[in-house]
């Protein structure tokens, strides 16, 4: 099955795509989510000051995506991203997780 993945690249919600996928399939996930920047105090993407990247695209958003759930929501989701991670990963593999 993951062998119909390989160089490819996959355009779909990640939660479906990593469920159709065997158990103990991966040996390596490397992800940057979605960071829930409209929700955030912090860091300025969406407050126009650009935080660091004043070049940035994402201070104009995504276009399918409004990266604002409520905290409760968020962590409700990117735990359920982990755990199919954590699922699909082989006993020696490994997780890359980049978040602000
Ligand atoms: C922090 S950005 C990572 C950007 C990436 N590192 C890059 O250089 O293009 C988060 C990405 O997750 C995507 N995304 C949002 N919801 C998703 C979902 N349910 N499944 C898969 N990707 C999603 C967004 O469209 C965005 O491209």
């Amino acid at each position: 099955m993951a062998e119909n993945f390989l160089n490819k690249i996959i355009c779909g919600d990640c939660l479906n795509i990593m469920q159709s996928l065997h158990s103990e399939s991966i040996d390596l996930v490397i992800t940057s989510p979605p960071y829930n920047l409209k929700n955030s105090t912090g860091n300025g993407m969406k407050d126009g000051r650009g935080g660091k990247w004043s070049n940035a695209k994402l201070i104009n958003g995504y276009s399918n995506y409004d990266d604002c759930l409520s905290h409760k929501e968020y962590v409700n989701w990117q735990r359920k991203c982990l755990s199919e991670m954590y699922r699909l990963l082989k006993d020696n593999g490994a997780i890359f997780y980049n978040h602000k």
